[in-house]
């Protein structure tokens, strides 16, 4: 029998006897896999200083099929980040088909980690793997040097969520609460209805359910990931922001149809999550090709700071050049996010500011090459500016504000394109007071309104330019490096 732990073996005898190369590619202010596949950000802290994110990682092959495990790399300045090898491998009766997505919590000199070991049951044919066959153990292990994970044991199990959820259970994210403690978790009801439970604990260890969260109305089958944060905002009620972040599956009908399969936003929140709580409308963190599974972590200068991954499960249609060098996916750039007035932005971690060289100043147009590939991009629309702003890159991508929509469009549809068979997505934007956009070697991600709108796409460029139309505007280039 072939077991996908034999079939991994084989590929990574594969890839030591053809050798991996990140390639031209490798992105040099993003987090990826040394090799292999990569997906969701998890672990997101700080620890005595230092910046950690552990992954979603698939070393073995690039293609997602493997076995999931916990990568760890990290950063002093959140833009280059040192892989520190596997955190978690799936070793464990109860991880053994992977360790899936989770969080860190800094408490002390220790970092407390959470995540979902998933267990599929060997197919005897009688399992459906939605309502049988399937484990969702919450797993709790504690790390107290920054790099080795120790303790790993379950807390809670599938006899531990409610009877009316299916055995789609996952993705803890916890956070401290006075002297309690707080855990959300994504999962899908019977009635094939997504929504988030909210544990409570006294001590990490014993956790009890204390809410479940879900919209009015079904709003997908399934929700992944989920996150809760809260922003200080004096134009909201109370001072605070209360978002609920999920990853919903399953939205269909009017605008879903032309946005990605799946989705990650977030719900304005009323009420207590962990008691009684409603949902306002559903806001998109990002609305580009490539994102989700977002993560927030609270740093020690008290920025909010997300990352999401830049990829989406199941997406048919695009071939990712980098597989043919032995990698696939990144993290996006950490993001601040804030409330202001009322509305939630993302801005590149200020971090990026350091980067920036050679700076070329325009009005209207701006045409030039780049020292590199990797560069950061303003343009400023005064009041009165033009109707419309045009920025096109690479030759073949073009983000165009015009006529009360924001959109990026690659002009060439084919899978051998820069955009790899990505073609179009679009929100409406009435108006445009500035844009910033942010490249890497294979990324490119919008920031509209300063972080009021953002849109993420990889990208595969042949020769790397940027080309700016913005009647009025004005136009500031920078090169980034090190
Ligand atoms: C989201 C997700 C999570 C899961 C992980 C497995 O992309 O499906 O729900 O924990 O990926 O890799």
């Amino acid at each position: 029998m072939t077991t996908p732990l034999a079939r991994d073996l084989d590929r990574l005898r594969r890839v030591a006897e053809e050798g991996a190369r990140p390639g031209r590619f490798a992105q040099r202010l993003h987090l990826m896999p040394p090799v292999g596949w990569l997906n969701d950000p998890n672990g997101l802290c700080q620890y005595h200083g230092a910046y950690h994110a552990f992954f979603q990682y698939a070393p073995f092959s690039a293609d997602g099929s493997g076995v999931k495990m916990w990568g760890h790399s990290a950063s002093r300045d959140l833009l280059s980040w040192d892989y520190l090898g596997v955190a978690v491998f799936p070793d464990q009766p109860f991880d053994v088909t992977g360790a899936y997505s989770g969080c860190a919590l800094v408490e002390g000199d220790d970092m407390e980690v959470f995540y979902t070991g998933n267990v599929k049951l060997v197919d005897d044919g009688s399992h459906d793997y939605v309502t049988s066959g399937r484990e969702a153990n919450t797993v709790r292990a504690t790390c107290a040097d920054g790099v080795t994970l120790s303790r790993r044991h379950v807390v809670m199990r599938n006899a531990d969520y409610p009877a009316d959820d299916t055995e789609h259970v996952r993705d803890p994210k916890v956070w401290r609460r006075g002297d309690s403690y707080l855990m959300v978790q994504g999962a899908r009801r019977t009635d094939d209805v997504g929504e988030v439970l909210v544990f409570s604990s006294p001590d990490l260890e014993r956790w009890r359910l204390v809410n479940r969260v879900t919209t009015e109305r079904p709003f997908g089958y399934m929700w992944e990931c989920p996150d809760y944060l809260e922003l200080a905002d004096p134009a909201r009620p109370g001072g605070v922001a209360r978002l609920l972040s999920v990853s919903p599956q399953g939205l269909s009908g009017g605008d879903w149809d032309r946005r990605n399969v799946y989705q990650s936003g977030f719900f304005e929140l009323a009420g207590d999550v962990a008691s009684s709580c409603t949902l306002g409308d559903f806001a998109l963190w990002d609305a580009g090709f490539d994102f989700y599974a977002p993560q927030t972590f609270l740093a020690d200068d008290g920025r909010r700071i997300l990352v999401g991954w830049m990829g989406v499960p199941d997406e048919e249609g695009y071939v990712n050049p980098t597989v043919a060098d032995g990698w696939q996916h990144c993290l996006t750039l950490p993001r601040e996010v804030t409330s202001e007035g009322g509305r939630v932005r993302q801005r590149p971690v200020r971090e990026l500011r350091a980067l920036r060289r050679g700076l070329r100043e325009a009005s209207g147009s701006l045409e030039a090459p780049l020292a590199g590939c990797c560069f950061d991009l303003e343009v400023d629309r005064p009041e009165g500016a033009g109707g419309r702003a045009c920025v096109t890159i690479a030759d073949e991508l073009s983000v165009r504000w015009e006529d009360g929509t924001l959109s990026m469009r690659f002009s060439d549809p084919s899978r051998g394109s820069v955009g790899a068979g990505r073609t179009l997505r679009y929100e409406p934007l009435a108006s445009l007071s500035g844009l910033r956009l942010v490249g890497d070697a294979s990324s490119v991600e919008v920031f509209a309104n300063d972080g009021g709108l953002c849109l993420s796409t990889r990208y595969y460029p042949r020769r790397y330019g940027v080309c700016v139309d913005a009647p009025g505007a004005r136009v500031r280039l920078w090169d980034l490096a090190r």
